[in-house]
């Protein structure tokens, strides 16, 4: 059974136009894929209507076996809670710390910290912000910010990961290592979809790739080479 599995499916924002057209898409528990497509094709919109905070205008989305249009608000909060989300604008709360902001999964998961704490502090510094455990988000980089997101997104070994521009606003060198993270992950078990510009990154990542264009998706093309995964 896929992860996920969208038929046909439109979406549109308000009375707006459709910005997604007849998607059709299935996820593999444990694939890899990245999402790429010029600035406006779609992309955060279709990874929006993945982690259901958009509705499609028509068409057919299981996720993790279950009929979204059939579940009620509070079913999709808890399949919410089995998505790791990176999201493009990073949405850190800005009055918790660092730590805080990362252990809010695990939190909500019900483990006590006790449990989490060196999970936490053993990521953070492998994102390399382990003097930044205790600061707020106000006062961390836009790449620093990134990083928080990401471990957040990654801390509770969410069942599907999903991540929109996750290293937009890193060096290449650290890029490579978050995307170490998120191979890991999904050797962990942990089904992952990238959304990227960085076909660079990509490329080397030798990872299946969905491309994007102007709400149309094309079906995902194997990966040329094997690098980081
Ligand atoms: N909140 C919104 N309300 C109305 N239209 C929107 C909204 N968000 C996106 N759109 C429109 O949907 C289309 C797809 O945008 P989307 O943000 O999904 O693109 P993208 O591929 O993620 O682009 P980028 O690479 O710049 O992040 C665009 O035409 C955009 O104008
Ligand atoms: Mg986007």
């Amino acid at each position: 059974m896929p992860v996920l599995a969208l038929n046909d499916l439109y979406m549109r924002y308000g009375d707006g136009p459709d910005v997604l057209h007849a998607i059709n898409l299935n996820l593999a528990p444990g694939s890899f894929h990245f999402l790429t497509g010029p600035s406006g094709a779609g992309k955060s919109s279709l990874l929006k209507l993945i982690y259901l905070a958009q509705h499609s205008a028509r068409g057919r989305m299981r996720l993790f076996g279950q009929n979204i249009s059939q579940c009620s608000r509070n079913e999709k909060a808890l399949l919410r809670r089995r998505i790791g989300v990176v999201f493009q604008e990073f949405r850190l709360l800005d009055h918790l710390s660092v730590f805080e902001n990362i252990a809010l999964p695990l939190r909500a998961a019900g483990i006590k910290r006790e449990d989490y704490e060196e999970d936490v502090v053993e990521l953070l510094s492998w994102v390399g912000l382990g003097d930044a455990i205790n600061d707020f988000p106000r006062t961390l980089s836009g790449g620093e910010k990134q990083r928080v997101a990401i471990a957040r997104a990654v801390v509770a070994k969410p069942e599907l990961l999903i991540a929109d521009e996750p290293t937009g606003n890193v060096d290449p060198q650290m890029a490579i290592r978050l995307m170490r993270l998120f191979v890991e992950l999904n050797r962990l078990g942990s089904t992952v979809l990238i959304a990227s510009h960085d076909l660079q990154l990509v490329r080397a990542s030798g990872a299946p790739v969905l491309t994007i264009n102007e709400g149309h998706l094309s079906p995902p093309k194997a990966p040329r080479k094997r690098g980081l995964t």
